[in-house]
C-alpha cells in the first residue's frame, strides 16, 4: 500500500497520512477512505495532467508561493501572514517570538522503527531591520513533536528552547538557524551566521552566510552574503536518509541551488525526530526590533521538494515593515534640512550682526580711548539710524538723534562717509583734540567712531535745532526776535573768537552758516561742525586740495586759492549775521526770479543808497533796535569784505558788537566793487554760479574752481 495525497490546488499544501502503521481497529475505515481518496485523486489526475507529479510520487509534499488565504498554518506570537501574504514571523516588536507550523504534522518514518526517511524543504525568506547594521535574532527552520513552545524563550533561544532545557534529548527538535546575532554562550562563529542546531541553540555546525559558486564543479569560490541586507534569499535544507547527512544551502533568491551546501552536518535525525513531527519556523527579536519574513516555502518527503515559484512571491514591505525608519525617512531630512536651515540662519545672522556692528580700529586709537564710542551703542541709541530719529541732512551727512543706551544722555549722530583713510589718523586726533574744548557757544564734540568708509561723530544734542529753520521758515514757527537774533549774533562771534584765538592752536571753522549755527534750551547760539571740514583738506597740493565750505558764504579768495584761513571764516561769519538781521539767504533770487543776487551786494546796494534799514527782515515788522541792526549789518558788510584784508579779526568783531568799538567805516573803494562781477571775472566755474538761490547745501568736495582736474 501506498500513501496518496489530495491535491487542491498548488498553493495549498497536501498532506497524506500513511495508513498502513495505523491502528489494526481503525484499518477497515481507512481503507474505505483511502479508496475514496484515490478515486478522487484519479479523477482530479484526469481533469489537471499538471498535478500529476505530486500525486503520482506519493510523496508528502507541499508549497506556498506566498500565503495569502492559507489556513494549512498554526500560528502564534507575533506571527502572521500579512494581507500582501507574506509570513511575517516578527513584527518589529523587541523581545518576542513567532512561530509558524504547518497544520498538519508530518511523518518522518516509514514505520516506527525505521529510521528518519530523507526529505526536504527550500523557503525564501527576508529580514527588514530599522537600524542599518543592527538586527537580531533570526529564523529557524524547525522540525518538532509539537508547535507548543510557549516555555521557550525569545532572543537568542530564538523561540526554541530556554535556560533550562537547552540541548536536552528530550526537546527532541532540528533546526536549521539563519542568526543575526553572535551569542557566546553558544559558540556562534560570528552575527551572520547559518547553523545546524539539535535540541539546542549551540549547533552542531555552522558556517558564515553565503555560498559557494558552481563554477569548478562545486569547489568554487565562496560568496559572502548579508542576512540582514534586506534582500530575499533562499534556503534548502535537506537530509540524506541513508547517509545521515544535513545540509543546509543558501543563495540569492532566484539563484538555482548552489551544488556545493553551506553547511553539512552527518547526525542521525532518527535519534532526534519523534513520530509525527511538525515542520515550520519559529523566529524572535531580542533587544532591537527586526522583521523576519517568509516568502515562500515548499517542503517534500523522500528529498524532494516543489519549487517555489519565485515570481509569484509577495513583494517584500519595504517601508511599513519599517514604520520608525518610515518615520526616519521622513523626518530625518527634514530634521536635517531644519539643521542646515537654521545654522546658516545663525551663521547669517551673526555674520550680520558682526557686519552690523563691524568697527574699525587701528592701533593708534588707544590712546583716544575715552572718546571712542561703540557703534553697537550708536545703532541703539538712534534705533538702527531709523528715519523718525534723522535730525537733518548736510554735506557731509545725515544727523541722527539718540539717546546713550547706558547713560541715557541725548546726543546727535552725524554719520560721515569717507572713504579715504589718508590723514585720518590726523583728522580724528583733531576731532579728539576738539572734543576736549568746552565752549558756552560751541556744540560739544563728546566722541566718535570709526566703521569703513565711515566716521560717526556724536555730539550734545541741542533741543532746538538749527538756526535756518526759525531764519527762513514759512510760517511754521514762531520767528526769533530781534534781540534772540542779536543774542545769537553774539553767541556765534564769541564761540568763533574762542576758536580763532583762545584755544590752544588756531581752529579754522570753514563752514559757518545759519544751518551750523544750533540752538540750545536758552536759544544760546552755539557753532557745529567746526573742524569737520579738516577731513577733507588734508591734501598738501594745492592743485588739488578739496575746498569746503557753502555756496554765498565763500571768500573770493578761497575761491581763488582753496585756502582758509580765520579772514575766509569772517567773510562767512558776515553774510551769517546778514542773513540772520535780513532773513535771506546769501544768494536770492531777484525780482523777476531768473537772475541770482548776492546778499551781500543788495544789502551794499542798499547802503550805497541810504536805505540800509531797509533789508532788515520784515518779519521783524520794524521791531527792532535801528542803531543795533544798522550797527550788525554795516559789520556784516564789513566782515564780508571781498579783500580779506579789510576785514576785522573776530575780537574786533566781538568789540564792535558789545559797543566796546566803533565800527570801522567802509572803505570807499569797496562801492565800486560788486561782488558778482568781481566773482564772475575770477572765471569762476558757471556750475556754481547757476547753484539754484536757495541751495544753502554744503558740499564737501569742489575741487578745481577754474576747470580742469
Ligand atoms: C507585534 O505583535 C505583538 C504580539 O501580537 C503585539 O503586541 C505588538 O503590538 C505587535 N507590534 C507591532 C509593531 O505591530
Ligand atoms: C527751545 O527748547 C526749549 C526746551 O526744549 C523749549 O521749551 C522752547 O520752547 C524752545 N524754543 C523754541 C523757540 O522753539
Amino acid at each position: 500500500m501506498h500513501s496518496t495525497s489530495i491535491p487542491h490546488a498548488q498553493s495549498i499544501p497536501i498532506i497524506s497520512t500513511s495508513l498502513q502503521f495505523c491502528r489494526v481497529s481503525h484499518a477497515r475505515v481507512m481503507a474505505h477512505l483511502e479508496i475514496i481518496s484515490f478515486l478522487v485523486t484519479v479523477l482530479l489526475h484526469s481533469l489537471n495532467p499538471a498535478l500529476a507529479v505530486s500525486a503520482a510520487t506519493g510523496q508528502d509534499q507541499f508549497v506556498f508561493s506566498g500565503f495569502s488565504g492559507t489556513t494549512n498554518l498554526t500560528l502564534d506570537g507575533t506571527a502572521t501572514v500579512t494581507a500582501d501574504g507574506l509570513l511575517e514571523l516578527t513584527n518589529g516588536s523587541v523581545q518576542l517570538k513567532g512561530h509558524a507550523f504547518h497544520r498538519s504534522p508530518v511523518r518522518f518514518r516509514e514505520s516506527l522503527s525505521s529510521p528518519v526517511r530523507s526529505f526536504s524543504a527550500s523557503f525564501a525568506f527576508a529580514i527588514l531591520t530599522t537600524y542599518p547594521g543592527l538586527s537580531c535574532h533570526g529564523i529557524a527552520f524547525t522540525i518538532a513533536p509539537s508547535t507548543d513552545f510557549s516555555s521557550a524563550l525569545a532572543a537568542q533561544y530564538m523561540g526554541l528552547a530556554n535556560i533550562d532545557d537547552n540541548g536536552n534529548a528530550t526537546n527532541h527538535f532540528f533546526a536549521a538557524e539563519i542568526d543575526t546575532m553572535q551569542n557566546v554562550e553558544f559558540q556562534d562563529v560570528n552575527n551572520n551566521h547559518v547553523g545546524v542546531d539539535i535540541n539546542g541553540l549551540r549547533s552542531v555546525a555552522a558556517h558564515t552566510a553565503g555560498y559557494y559558486d558552481d563554477d569548478t564543479n562545486g569547489s568554487g569560490s565562496f560568496h559572502d552574503m548579508n542576512l540582514i541586507s534586506g534582500e530575499v534569499m533562499q534556503a534548502w535544507v535537506e537530509y540524506d536518509g541513508e547517509a545521515t547527512r544535513i545540509s543546509v544551502t543558501i543563495a540569492p533568491v532566484g539563484m538555482t541551488k548552489p551544488v556545493r551546501p553551506l553547511v553539512t552536518a552527518v547526525y542521525n535525525l532518527s535519534n532526534v525526530l519523534l513520530e509525527p513531527s511538525y515542520v515550520g519556523f519559529s523566529s524572535a527579536t531580542g533587544p532591537i526590533n527586526s522583521h523576519h519574513y517568509i516568502l515562500g516555502w515548499s517542503f517534500g518527503m523522500g528529498g524532494f521538494a516543489p519549487a517555489i515559484d519565485i515570481a509569484r512571491l509577495p513583494k517584500l514591505p519595504r517601508l511599513t515593515a519599517k514604520p520608525r525608519s518610515k518615520v526616519l525617512e521622513i523626518s530625518l531630512p527634514i530634521a536635517t534640512a531644519t539643521f542646515i536651515v537654521a545654522l546658516g540662519t545663525l551663521v547669517v545672522v551673526l555674520l550680520r550682526r558682526r557686519m552690523r556692528y563691524a568697527e574699525l580700529r587701528e592701533d593708534w586709537e588707544v590712546d583716544f580711548g575715552p572718546h571712542r564710542f561703540s557703534f553697537k551703542d550708536l545703532f541703539h541709541a538712534t534705533d538702527g539710524f531709523k528715519d523718525k530719529n534723522l535730525l537733518g541732512k548736510g554735506g557731509f551727512g545725515r544727523v541722527y538723534r539718540g539717546v546713550l543706551p547706558k547713560s541715557k544722555v541725548e546726543v546727535a549722530v552725524k554719520r560721515v562717509s569717507h572713504e579715504s583713510r589718508q590723514g585720518m589718523k590726523e583728522f580724528v586726533a583733531e576731532v579728539v583734540s576738539i572734543g576736549r574744548i568746552r565752549h558756552r557757544n560751541l556744540v560739544q564734540l563728546l566722541g566718535y567712531c570709526r566703521r569703513k568708509g565711515e566716521l560717526l561723530l556724536v555730539y550734545d544734542y541741542m533741543p532746538n535745532g538749527s538756526l535756518d529753520k526759525y531764519i527762513h521758515c514759512k510760517g511754521e514757527r514762531p520767528t526769533l526776535d530781534w534781540a534772540q537774533r542779536l543774542h545769537i549774533i553774539k553767541g556765534v562771534a564769541t564761540g568763533l573768537l574762542y576758536l580763532h584765538e583762545r584755544w590752544d592752536k588756531i581752529v579754522i571753522h570753514r563752514d559757518i552758516k545759519a544751518s551750523n549755527v544750533l540752538l540750545d534750551k536758552e536759544l544760546n547760539g552755539r557753532l557745529g561742525d567746526f573742524g569737520l571740514a579738516r577731513l577733507y583738506d588734508h591734501g598738501t597740493d594745492p592743485q588739488t586740495t578739496h575746498m569746503v565750505g557753502t555756496m554765498g558764504y565763500l571768500a573770493p579768495e578761497l575761491l581763488r586759492t582753496g585756502k582758509a584761513s580765520t579772514l575766509t571764516d569772517v567773510f562767512a561769519f558776515g553774510i551769517f549775521i546778514l542773513e540772520v538781521t535780513c532773513g535771506q539767504r546769501p544768494i536770492k533770487e531777484d525780482d523777476q526770479g531768473d537772475d541770482q543776487l548776492f546778499l551781500v551786494d543788495w544789502v551794499l546796494d542798499h547802503w550805497h543808497n541810504g536805505t540800509l534799514l531797509e533789508t532788515v527782515d520784515t518779519r521783524l515788522q520794524g521791531n527792532y533796535n535801528t542803531d543795533e541792526a544798522y550797527l550788525v549789518l554795516k559789520l556784516g558788510l564789513l566782515c564780508s569784505h571781498p579783500s580779506a584784508c579789510a576785514r576785522p579779526s573776530m575780537q574786533k568783531v566781538l568789540d564792535c558788537l558789545d559797543g566796546d568799538a566803533p565800527v570801522p567805516e567802509l572803505a570807499s573803494t569797496q562801492s565800486s566793487l560788486n561782488m558778482l562781477a568781481l566773482l564772475q571775472n575770477k572765471g569762476l566755474n558757471p556750475y556754481i554760479v547757476s547753484c539754484p538761490p536757495s541751495s544753502t547745501m554744503s558740499f564737501g568736495t569742489i575741487s578745481d574752481m577754474s576747470g580742469g582736474r
